[in-house]
C-alpha cells in the first residue's frame, strides 16, 4: 500500500521542511503503509531535512528528464533528483501530458532514464472525461500503458482526468474496474488518484486492486494527508 501525496507546484522549502517535520513519524503509525511525498524540485532536500535520518516517508520529483545533462533549459536529471535526496520521481502527470505537452514516448524516456539510474517510478495514466464518455477509456489506457517498462521499481497511478482536482471522484467501482483492466495489461501495483479525500479514501482502498493513492489537494494539510494514510493502514490490517 502506498500513499503519495503530489503537492504539484505548492510548498516552497521553508513550507516543505516544516510539513516533513510534522509527518516523520507517520509511517510507525500506518503500519504496511509507504508514506511518499512528491515535492517541487526547489523543495526537495528542504523535505529530505525536515524528515531526518530515520523517517520511513520517502521524498520524489514530480518529473525527471531522460538525459543525464546538457542543453535542456528547466528540465531536471534523475542523477541532480538523487543528489537532492530524492529515492523516485513520478512520470506522466496528466497535468505534464495535457498542460506540457507530454507524450507516450516521453513518458516512456524518462521512466526508463528514472530506473536505469535507480530511482523509484510512479507512471500516471487516465483518460479525459471526452474519452469515457466516447467509450474509449480502455483504449486510451491500453495506449498509455503498452509503453511503460515492466520493472520492480514501477508502479502505475490510475488518474482519471475528470476526477482530478474537480471533486468528483471514480465511484469505487469505477476505480477497481479500470485498475483490474490496468493490471490485466501491466502486472502491478496500481495507485488511484483523483479528489482522494479522507472521508473516501477508506471506501476506495478497500477495493481489492487499488493499492495505493496518489493525493493532490488532500496531500497540502497533515491533518488529511495523515489521515488518507492511516485508512491505508486499516485497509491493510482489514
Ligand atoms: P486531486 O487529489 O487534487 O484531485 O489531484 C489528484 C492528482 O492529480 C494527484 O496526482
Amino acid at each position: 500500500m502506498i500513499v503519495a501525496g503530489n503537492w504539484k507546484m505548492f510548498k516552497g522549502p521553508h513550507e516543505a521542511r516544516a510539513f516533513a517535520a510534522a509527518v516523520r513519524n507517520l509511517p510507525s503509525r500506518a503500519p504496511g503503509v509507504e508514506v511518499v511525498v512528491c515535492t517541487p524540485a526547489v523543495s526537495i532536500t528542504a523535505a529530505v531535512q525536515g524528515l531526518g535520518a530515520d523517517s520511513g516517508v520517502r521524498v520524489y520529483g514530480q518529473n525527471v528528464h531522460w538525459e543525464l545533462e546538457g542543453a535542456y533549459t528547466g528540465e531536471i536529471s534523475a542523477p541532480m533528483l538523487l543528489e537532492a535526496g530524492a529515492t523516485g520521481t513520478l512520470v506522466g502527470h496528466s497535468e505534464r501530458r495535457q498542460l506540457f505537452g507530454e507524450t507516450d514516448e516521453t513518458v516512456r524516456l524518462r521512466a526508463e532514464s528514472a530506473l536505469e539510474q535507480g530511482l523509484r517510478v510512479i507512471a500516471c495514466v487516465g483518460e479525459t472525461e471526452a474519452e469515457r464518455e466516447a467509450g474509449r477509456t480502455e483504449a486510451v489506457l491500453e495506449g498509455q500503458v503498452a509503453v511503460l517498462p515492466r520493472h520492480e521499481r514501477l508502479v502505475i497511478a490510475y488518474e482519471p482526468v475528470w476526477a482530478i482536482g474537480t471533486g468528483k471522484t471514480a465511484t469505487a467501482e469505477t476505480a477497481q474496474e479500470a485498475h483490474a483492466f490496468v493490471k490485466s495489461l501491466h502486472p502491478t501495483a496500481v495507485l488511484y488518484g483523483g479528489s482522494v479525500k479522507p472521508d473516501n479514501a477508506g471506501t476506495l482502498l478497500a477495493q481489492p486492486d487499488v493499492d495505493g493513492a496518489l493525493v493532490g489537494g488532500a496531500s497540502l494539510e497533515v491533518t488529511s494527508f495523515e489521515a488518507i494514510c492511516l485508512a491505508g493502514a486499516q485497509a491493510v490490517a482489514a
